[in-house]
């Protein structure tokens, strides 16, 4: 008998063909609209196996359902959404995607930084909207992104993959993580920094750790006070490693210079959020790994864990490693 799997949202169809090889599947059949809560607290009870996303909150209650379920497959690398101790408890798999959408979300994350460096997104609203009257000389201006101080919190897997970027712009780079990465500091030419320092000299920081109770608020009022006036924070990571409020009061009272933002605390955010009322703010909706073939394949690889913990061997991107031993 196959095993029954659960798919939390519409997927490609290559990938529900995939699944359905080895598993019975049912899926949640809308692209635009998550799960209401009630049908996956239903459906998790009769399953062997979970495919979700980010916008569902794997928690303990939920987990505590899932009487017969072995394993939690997760389209995205971050899984701050599950509750990977209480799984663990239970002896489910947790899996997530690493690795196929660290390109596409470095490129996403430059992008950004130079989106709100050179106010691309308020350039072509000025000129939509028939204010461009004649060039002149500090119109727009922004901050030159070539030669100024880039600093990476969260130098992985995207955090190298930028740093490889900015080199291209002859940006001097520094980071800030628990642990030194010898290597990549030579390797990239890139300099260790505690986090005041980091926060202290960046013309740029870049926010690129995992969500986790450790980072919360990371980068709150007294952060954003060490920031220079003209410095930008870009955010591609979670929304809550970003106190909202402090940065609000921050870009507001000219505290720090201008953010980008891919992440918010609560999504999707509201659009009468106060950073939204605000020049200096670039937004988007959380598309960080969206490209065309990186969605795919982080579908793709979702897949092929879920597959691979049904069929009793090892998920290649196994998180709790924990729930095989004893
Ligand atoms: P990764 O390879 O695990 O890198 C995370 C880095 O953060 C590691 O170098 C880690 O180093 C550092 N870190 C962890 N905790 C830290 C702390 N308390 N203080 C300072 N540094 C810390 O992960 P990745 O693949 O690069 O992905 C990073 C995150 O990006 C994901 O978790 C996800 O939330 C987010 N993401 C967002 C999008 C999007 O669409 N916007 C797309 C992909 C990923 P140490 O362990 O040495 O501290
Ligand atoms: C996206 O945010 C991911 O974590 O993959």
């Amino acid at each position: 008998m196959k095993p029954k799997i659960y798919i939390s949202r519409k997927l490609p169809e290559t990938v529900v063909i995939r699944l359905s090889e080895i598993c019975e599947v049912k899926m949640w059949d809308k692209e635009e609209e998550p799960v209401p809560r009630d049908v996956l607290e239903k459906e998790i009870q009769e399953v062997d196996g979970l495919y979700c996303l980010l916008t569902e909150s794997i928690d303990r209650d939920l987990l505590h359902l899932g009487t017969r379920l072995r394993i939690v497959s997760n389209m995205a690398v971050g899984y701050n959404n599950i509750d990977v101790e209480a799984a663990t408890e239970r002896r489910i798999m947790v899996t997530n995607t690493p690795g196929v959408l660290t390109e596409t979300t470095a490129d996403l994350t430059f992008a950004l930084l130079m989106a709100t460096a050179r106010r691309l997104v308020e350039a072509s609203d000025y000129l939509r909207e028939g204010s461009w009257k004649t060039w002149s000389p500090m119109q727009l201006t922004g901050q030159d992104i070539y030669g100024a101080n880039l600093g990476i919190f969260g130098l992985g897997r995207i955090g190298e993959a930028l740093a490889r970027r900015a080199r291209g712009f002859d940006m001097n780079i520094l980071y800030h993580n628990r642990t030194r990465k010898l290597e990549a500091e030579e390797q990239y030419g890139i300099e260790y920094a505690d986090k005041e320092t980091l926060l202290r000299k960046s013309d740029f920081v870049c926010v690129l750790t995992p969500y986790t109770p450790e980072t919360k608020n990371y980068i709150g009022a007294k952060e954003l006070l060490l920031m220079k006036p003209t410095a930008a924070l870009i955010n591609t990571a979670r929304g809550g490693i970003v106190n909202e409020d402090d940065l609000y009061q921050a870009l507001k009272n000219g505290t720090i210079w201008a953010a980008g933002l891919d992440v918010f605390e609560e999504e999707p955010v509201r659009t009468d959020h106060p950073l939204l009322s605000l020049p200096n703010v670039v937004v988007l909706p959380h598309i960080g790994s969206a490209s065309k073939n990186t969605r795919l394949k982080m579908s793709l690889l979702a897949a092929e864990n879920l597959i691979q913990g049904l069929q009793g061997e090892t998920p290649k991107n196994l998180i709790n490693g924990q729930v095989e031993k004893g």
